[in-house]
């Protein structure tokens, strides 16, 4: 299945009754595997989770670690960019070359890479003090 058809069917089982605003993500992993999430608010708002997050934790407890591709899809006007701690958290299973398709229902994409959307990203090589 394509990113996009994942995607936009995660979206659909969106838990977003506070903000209205349903969002679907999918990865596909090295392995050729597909995950998806979607974002799962809560009435005391802080607890919400984002579509990225939950794929990722799918990919996860599935026992995948390398992202080779994501996709994001809501109902914007404009393709909507994962936020920024999501930003982080594909930055921990993707190399900074991987694409990151952003999309709107309506049809709208763009396409950036893992390291455009978070640059000079904290890594693991700046805690190396030995
Ligand atoms: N949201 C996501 O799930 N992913 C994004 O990339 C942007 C924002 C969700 C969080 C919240 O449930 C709703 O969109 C409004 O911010």
């Amino acid at each position: 299945m394509s990113l996009k058809t994942a995607a936009r069917q995660a979206r659909e089982n969106a838990h977003a009754p506070y903000s209205g605003f349903k969002v679907g993500a999918a990865i596909r992993t090295a392995s050729g595997a597909v995950f998806v999430g979607c974002n799962v608010e809560n009435v005391a708002y802080p607890e919400g989770t984002c579509a990225e997050a939950g794929a990722i934790a799918a990919m996860v407890a599935a026992g995948e670690r390398v992202i080779a591709g994501a996709y994001v899809i809501a109902d914007s006007p404009l393709p909507v960019p994962p936020c920024g701690g999501c930003r982080q958290k594909l930055a921990e299973f993707a190399r900074g070359d991987v694409p990151v398709t952003m999309a709107t229902t309506g049809g709208l994409a763009e396409t950036v890479t893992v390291a455009e959307l978070l640059p000079g990203a904290f890594s693991a090589a700046h805690m190396d003090n030995t």
